[in-house]
């Protein structure tokens, strides 16, 4: 018996928003944005359009694609860093919007790994045979905690979902091994500052733009490499493979350079390496998620090829996970 992902959806907001859209608000271009991020679009959530309404329809995919009932779900996990409120969970609004029986249900925040921290969770619940089939649901709305003045995030981050059924399959294929870790000690580099208990709502924190992404971009992009690099050897290690045994890679999508590091340490040839930031930016949990239905639907993934997906985020948090399909 081996834990596989069964089924995958995804839902995009309908607005997206091009380099040249941002050089009409921000001293910016789009040379500049392509050169050094490689992202060309991204997509914003309405005003009114919560991460839980972009959530459900990726939801009902995941759930059609893994031709199981909605009842069957015995447990909803949801990675973000924007939820629809800081309590209750974004879980337990899908929970009740799913129209599901009562089932646990919980949010968790681990910055953009938080996918793979969400799947190592289920894995671990399906192989202690507590639940048999698991809701992982990933979903971002950053452009709603961006500065849309501040050039040096505005144009890095957009907004998306997407879920993924977890549950047993007969066989050996499914995920062959998962690596979490963090390190908190650089904590500040990537940051919320106000809207916690540190820094709570006030008129000051508004003034001060704290209810924005904060980021020192060069240290993040120095960590993002070497705590990818390290991730995606320990997951190589865990599977007892080697680089060469990977039939794709999936890395966190936040920047064509940060892909390009990693792609170069590991001398892993372009075509194995899955991009999506040039069309979606960097959407947090979402984006390795994103990536891989995207890679799915592209006809990349076929049955029996062994796939490494390897994030970093916010914490900092940082994991990695081979998957055979
Ligand atoms: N347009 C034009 N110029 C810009 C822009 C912009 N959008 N943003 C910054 N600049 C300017 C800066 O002001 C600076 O100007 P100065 O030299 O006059 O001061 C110049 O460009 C160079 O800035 P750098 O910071 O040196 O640019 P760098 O090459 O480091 O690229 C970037 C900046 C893209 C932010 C890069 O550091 C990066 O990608 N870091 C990682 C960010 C990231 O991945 N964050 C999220 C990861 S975790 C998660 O996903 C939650």
């Amino acid at each position: 018996m081996a834990v596989q992902i069964t089924g995958i959806g995804m839902n995009l907001p309908s607005k997206s928003m091009t380099n040249s859209d941002f050089e009409k608000i921000l001293d910016t271009s789009d040379q500049w944005i392509t050169e050094r991020t490689g992202i060309k679009v991204r997509y914003f959530s309405d005003k009114d359009q919560a991460a839980s309404d972009l959530a459900y329809p990726a939801c009902l995919e995941a759930i059609e694609k893994a031709k199981i009932s909605k009842d069957s779900i015995d447990l909803i996990i949801v990675a973000t860093v924007t939820p629809d409120y800081l309590f209750p969970t974004t879980a337990c609004i899908l929970q009740n919007r799913l129209g599901l029986p009562p089932t646990p249900a919980f949010d968790l925040l681990a910055g953009c790994t938080g996918f793979i921290y969400a799947a190592e969770v289920a894995r671990n619940f399906l192989e202690s045979q507590r639940y048999k089939c698991i809701l992982v649901v990933a979903v971002e709305e950053l452009t709603k905690i961006l500065d849309l003045q501040d050039r040096n995030t505005a144009v890095l981050f957009g907004d998306g979902a997407a879920a993924a059924i977890f549950q047993h399959i007969e066989g050996d294929t499914g995920i062959l091994s998962s690596y979490i870790s963090a390190d908190g000690s650089k904590h500040q580099n990537l940051i919320l500052p106000a809207g916690g208990s540190k820094n709570p709502a006030s008129i000051e924190s508004i003034n001060n733009k704290m209810h924005y992404i904060k980021m020192d971009g060069k240290a993040v992009f120095r960590d993002a490499v070497s705590m990818m690099i390290s991730s995606t050897k320990e997951a190589l290690s865990r599977a007892n493979l080697n680089k060469e045994d990977i039939d794709l890679f999936i890395p966190h999508q936040a920047n064509i350079r940060i892909i390009q590091s990693i792609t170069k340490y590991f001398e892993i040839e372009q075509s194995k390496v899955h991009i999506t930031v040039d069309k979606y930016a960097n959407i947090s949990s979402a984006t390795i998620p994103i990536a891989l239905y995207d890679a799915m639907s592209c006809g990349k993934i076929k049955n029996g090829m062994k796939v490494l997906l390897t994030a970093f985020g916010a914490g900092f948090t940082y994991g990695a996970m081979v998957i055979e399909f």
